[in-house]
């Protein structure tokens, strides 16, 4: 972490007190954020893509896409039903759209749907199979669009009626520790402070914080720098407007650690088999704070049907 004394990180020689230091109102106005030297600067020492106003146009078209994908996906995610009905699903809407599902043959090996559904003790990459829905699950519905070549990536849980005191739990601190995290973004920020809300809010609510996969940069790419740790980290990169990423913590019941199905390649799961939950956004930063590019409503727990949407004044975008 860089203290207040310490060079600016942008190279400007003076402190960074005096510069970009993140309680100084319009540090980065000065700066005018959308020049090509700020732009240059992320790439060049972080290899992060500062999106322009034309692709956070095409993110955003993509990213509304898949948010309304998943809220017909998700509320389709009944008893009875299976994973795979809800990936063909949800596959089809993509197609109608004019859009791919980023997932589907993504890495090595290649993914072999078009979604991933994560059930109960899978904390994520689950693959959409056969078995029904049952009273109970607690499910993750995770998706992401290729619109024209942009990407939108977003989830959410659905739970299956009425569940387990321990698996309604992670799904409503998973949610809080998402939304919570989301509140603090704007200019300048570090993006270490995600990972200290989300761990800190966890931990009191009994709860892990899953370290081995992150959120990520994402727009032109499915998976960009910065990587997002959910976990606390000492990631002092400034957040800057026009910084595209997601934010998709996996919060567990018991142990923090993750076991990939030696079978699959894929599938991880809780080393201890308790519960784990999901939620995602991708989210801009705006001149002043952040937007909410994939605006699903919740349907599951404590405020079903809330829109996310977050306020984004002053954005330029
Ligand atoms: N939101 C998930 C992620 O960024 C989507 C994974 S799709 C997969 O990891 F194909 F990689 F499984
Ligand atoms: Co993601």
């Amino acid at each position: 972490m860089i203290g207040r004394n310490d060079p600016c990180w942008c190279g400007s020689q003076k402190k960074w007190k005096l510069c970009h230091f993140p309680n100084k109102p319009n540090s980065f106005a000065a700066t005018k954020t959308a020049t090509p030297s700020l732009k240059e600067f992320y790439k060049k020492k972080y290899g992060i893509l500062i999106k322009s106003p034309k692709e956070i146009q095409g993110i955003r078209k993509s990213c509304l896409l898949a948010a309304d994908i998943l809220e017909k996906t998700c509320a389709m995610a009944k008893a009875g039903v299976t994973t795979l009905e809800l990936n063909d699903y949800a596959h089809a809407l993509h197609l109608k759209a004019g859009a791919i599902p980023a997932p589907l043959h993504y890495g090595e090996p290649p993914f072999p749907k078009s979604i991933c559904t994560s059930l109960n003790e899978v904390i994520c990459h689950g693959i959409p199979n056969a078995t029904p829905l049952i009273e109970g699950d607690i499910v993750n519905i995770d998706l992401a669009c290729i619109l024209n070549g942009y990407y939108g990536d977003c989830s959410q849980m659905v739970v299956i009626g009425k569940t387990t005191p321990d698996r309604q739990l992670v799904v409503d601190v998973a949610y809080e520790c998402l939304m919570q995290s989301i509140e603090v973004l704007k200019p300048n920020v570090p993006v270490s402070m995600i990972g200290e809300i989300i761990e800190a809010y966890a931990k009191k609510h009994g709860c892990s914080v899953v370290d081995q996969f992150v959120g990520h940069g994402v727009g032109i790419e499915f998976h960009e720098n910065p990587q997002i740790p959910h976990h606390k980290n000492s990631m002092t990169i400034p957040l800057a407007p026009g910084m595209t990423f997601t934010i998709e913590p996996m919060i567990n019941k018991g142990v923090k650690e993750a076991v990939v199905d030696p079978k699959d390649k894929w599938t991880a799961r809780t080393k201890d088999g308790k519960p784990s939950a999901q939620w995602e956004h991708t989210l801009l930063i705006t001149e002043t704070g952040c937007e909410i590019l994939t605006p699903w409503k919740k349907l599951s727990g404590k405020n079903s049907n809330e829109d996310s949407r977050k306020d984004s004044k002053g954005s330029k975008f």
